[in-house]
């Protein structure tokens, strides 16, 4: 059996999609992440937003597109390796995600990371207020020049 937090049951983690998590950071903020599988059973867990525009969030509520084990950015077409994080076309090419520690035990995925705690299945605060019918943030600043 993993230690750490349950999260999800792995049959929640679709095979051509993802689950939108929510945990919480040190500093008390909420952070969405995506869980996908990956080889052999297991999953990983990437922050819920595109580094092109850090204000795109892969997952907006209703499930990302992981097409041939790579996440797809709906945006602008960018694709990431679901086991790696790295993104190997598109406009951020040669970043990576950052990533929250999981682990797979007893048919259900566990938060096995220090730096956050587990806040619900499903999307942040920030997320379902105002702003989350465009799915985007209240700072248009935090767009990076690719
Ligand atoms: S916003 Fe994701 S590739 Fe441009």
């Amino acid at each position: 059996m993993a230690a750490g937090t349950r999260l999800a049951a792995l049959d929640d983690v679709p095979p051509e999609s993802t689950l939108l998590v929510t945990l919480r950071n040190a500093a008390g903020e909420e952070v969405e992440f995506v869980l996908v599988r990956v080889g052999g059973g297991d999953v990983a867990a990437w922050r819920n937003v595109c580094p092109h525009w850090t204000d795109v969030r892969f997952d907006a509520g209703d499930g990302a597109t992981v097409r041939n084990d790579e996440l797809v950015c709906k945006k602008h077409g960018a694709t990431f390796d679901c086991d790696s994080g790295y993104c190997d076309f598109g406009p951020p090419e040669g970043a990576t995600l950052d990533a929250a520690d999981v682990a797979v035990a007893d048919g259900a995925v566990h938060l096995v990371d220090d730096d956050y705690d587990v806040v619900r299945v499903g999307e942040s605060e920030r997320a379902t207020g105002a702003d989350a019918d465009r799915g985007r943030s209240t700072n248009p600043g935090e767009r990076l020049g690719f």
